[in-house]
C-alpha cells in the first residue's frame, strides 16, 4: 500500500514497505540526497529533518509514520536559501568537510522554529543532537546566534 506524504510543499507518494527508514524513501526514491547518511542509529544528526515543523531523524522515523504530515529537508527549508541560517552559514564559513551541515542546519532551524532567541546555553544543549567530526561546533554556535539576531 502507498504511503502519501508531503515533502517541501509537494504531494509525494512512496510503495517502500511501511517500515522503510523514511532516509532511505527521502534519497534513494525522492533523490533528494542533502538529507545525509551517517550512523544509522539515531546518534549523530546527519539526516535530521522536520515533520510537520518538529526536528526528526529520519534514519529513525519509519515511512509509515508520516502518512498524511508534512516533511522539510534541507532542499525545502527556503525557496532561494535565503534562510537566516543559511546566510549565517556563508557569512561565518561554518562547514569544513560539509557532510553534517544540512543535519545542523535543519535541527538548529527547529529551534529557532519554538524559540527565535536562545540563549548561548539553550544553543549548545539544542545542537548538542547533531554530531560534526570536523569539530565546527563554535561557528555552528556563533551562527546560530548570528540567524537569531540578524533574522
Ligand atoms: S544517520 Fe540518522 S542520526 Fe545518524
Ligand atoms: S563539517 Fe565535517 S563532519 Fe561536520
Amino acid at each position: 500500500m502507498a504511503t502519501n506524504f508531503v515533502v517541501n510543499g509537494r504531494p509525494a507518494s512512496t510503495d517502500a514497505p511501511p517500515a522503510t527508514p523514511l532516509l532511505w524513501v527521502i534519497r534513494e526514491q525522492l533523490k533528494l540526497t542533502g538529507t545525509k547518511f551517517g550512523c544509522g542509529t539515531g546518534l549523530c544528526g546527519a539526516c535530521t529533518i522536520h515533520v510537520d515543523g518538529k526536528r526528526a531523524f529520519s534514519c529513525q522515523v519509519q515511512v509509515s509514520e508520516v502518512a498524511g504530515k508534512s516533511v522539510t529537508t534541507i532542499e525545502g527549508l527556503s525557496p532561494d536559501s535565503s534562510h537566516p541560517l543559511q546566510k549565517a552559514w556563508l557569512a561565518t564559513q561554518v562547514p569544513q568537510c560539509g557532510y553534517c551541515q544540512s543535519g545542523q542546519i535543519m535541527s538548529a532551524a527547529a529551534l529557532l522554529k519554538d524559540n527565535p532567541k536562545p540563549t548561548r546555553a539553550q544553543i549548545v544543549e539544542h545542537m548538542s543532537a547533531n554530531i560534526c567530526r570536523c569539530g565546527t561546533y563554535q561557528r555552528i554556535v556563533g551562527a546560530v546566534e548570528r540567524a537569531a539576531r540578524e533574522g
